[in-house]
């Protein structure tokens, strides 16, 4: 057994990452995100009840398990005061949620240039999730942040003042709302009471944690496409949602990570602008979004979807040193006839298995598809991947011949139970 494990993307995002990090965090005693805020969007099912997480990591539903917010993440004190409350309200405790001291707060003149700055894009808008994520981590690297610290003990005033003049600077030459400091302020210390509780030095209570041999999970939110570095830039979000991230992100030393698991989905989904090569902007696009409930749980905008990519999976699994898959959505590709793999990338004539997150490069990419027999009926209830249909074998045997890492688990359903654990 390994002390550290870790969930990650392995495409652009809502591969259903929450129903492995559900399954996982069943035996962990810390459950703990990483990086990115409310730009995320878990949603698990327990009970027929659907939950939606956008900032705590869904280990807090576990009676025994402490749900981390990392000094990598980014916090809206408003969205996660409203997630406490919803937990609450739906007969969960939320004791067992911890919060960095160094969690960036986001702050309503981040989420209003967010949108200015889309707006200045023009024709080349990213798509953002317009909830300030990209300008936090401006002011986080700008050094002019405030973290989740300053704001519980009261030290923020001076440098929001001075954030605020600045930020209204902008504003102002766009004829932008202009922000009101002292409403920012006494609406922030109001926020600041009812989370102080929860802060904490999350980097010693990590160590603390090693050092008492105990089960870390780590859950990944936004995914390696995405990624600052190495997703399809300016395509992507603002942090890393890769491996190094987790370590950033934690504080938590590479050596003790075991497990990196690689979520997907039987097919693929994107939101947002950006290049995407198995995209099926037609009917079976169509049908594949409706078949999966492709609508995002932050945003809720309809998902681009298309067939799995494993040219992209491949990167992924390079990137963050993969060593299982999860599947999931196996149900849903299976109730098409015909199914369509990516197994390489032509350009000028030739084929090959590189991805290039370069957009100019991408462009010109062909994807190169095998194509398998859907029609998998009901597989919901199966438990044993030897049980499930041949054309389902065939489609996942593949999938691991080309990718070489192993699948771990297949998602057969939508509820906690739809799953099988691969031996
Ligand atoms: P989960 O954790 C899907 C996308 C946005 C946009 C780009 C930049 O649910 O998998 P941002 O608001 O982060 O500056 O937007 O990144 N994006 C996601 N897409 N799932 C997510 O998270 C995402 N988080 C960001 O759509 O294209
Ligand atoms: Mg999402």
């Amino acid at each position: 057994m390994n002390q550290v494990n870790v969930v990650l993307g392995s495409f652009y995002g809502d591969e259903g990452k929450g129903k492995i990090i559900d399954y996982l965090s069943q035996n962990a005693d810390f459950s703990v995100r990483c990086s990115g805020g409310n730009n995320a969007g878990h949603s698990i099912e327990i009970d027929g009840k659907k939950f939606a997480f956008h900032l705590i990591p869904s280990g807090i539903l576990n009676e025994s398990t402490i749900a981390v917010i990392g000094n990598g993440v980014v916090v809206d004190p408003k969205v996660l005061i409203e997630e406490i409350e919803n937990i609450k309200a739906n007969g969960y405790r939320v004791e067992n949620l911890r919060i960095s001291d160094k969690a960036h707060v986001i702050f309503p003149y981040h989420v209003q240039m967010d949108k200015l700055q889309e707006e200045l894009r023009k024709e080349d808008k990213i798509g953002t999730t317009a909830r300030g994520i990209g300008p936090v981590y401006c002011d986080k690297f700008e050094r002019c942040g405030i973290r989740m610290g300053d704001l519980i003990n009261n030290r923020f005033e001076r440098q929001l003042r001075r954030n605020i003049e600045n930020k209204n600077e902008i504003f102002k030459i766009y004829h932008y709302e202009l922000i009101d400091a002292e409403e920012v302020i006494k609406q922030y210390k109001e926020y600041a009471k009812v989370l102080k509780p929860y802060v904490v030095d999350t980097i010693t209570l990590m160590h603390n944690a090693i050092e008492e041999e105990k089960k870390i999970l780590c859950e990944g939110a936004q995914a390696t496409l995405l990624d600052i570095d190495f997703g399809s830039y300016p395509y992507v979000t603002s942090s890393n949602p890769t491996i190094g991230g987790v370590c950033t992100g934690t504080g938590i030393g590479a050596k003790y990570i075991g497990e990196v698991y690689g979520v997907l989905k039987a097919y693929s989904s994107r939101v947002g602008e950006g290049p995407y090569i198995t995209e099926q902007d037609n009917e079976i696009g169509d049908t594949i979004r409706e078949l999966g409930h492709e609508y995002g749980t932050t945003t809720k905008r309809p998902r681009r979807c298309g067939w799995l990519d494993l040219v992209a999976l491949k990167y992924a699994a390079m990137v963050n040193g993969l060593t299982g898959l999860a599947i999931n959505h196996v149900d849903t590709i299976g109730k098409l006839d015909t199914i369509k793999l990516c197994v390489g990338y032509e350009k000028d004539g030739k084929i090959s298995m590189d991805f290039g997150t370069d957009v100019e490069y991408l462009k010109d990419c062909k994807p190169v598809y095998e194509e398998f027999e859907g029609n998998f009926g009901d597989i919901s209830g199966i438990k044993n991947r030897e049980d499930l249909p041949e054309n389902a074998k065939k489609y996942l045997n593949r999938i691991e011949e080309i990718v070489k890492v192993p699948i771990k688990f297949i998602g057969t359903g939508a509820g906690r139970e739809a799953m099988i654990i691969c031996k």
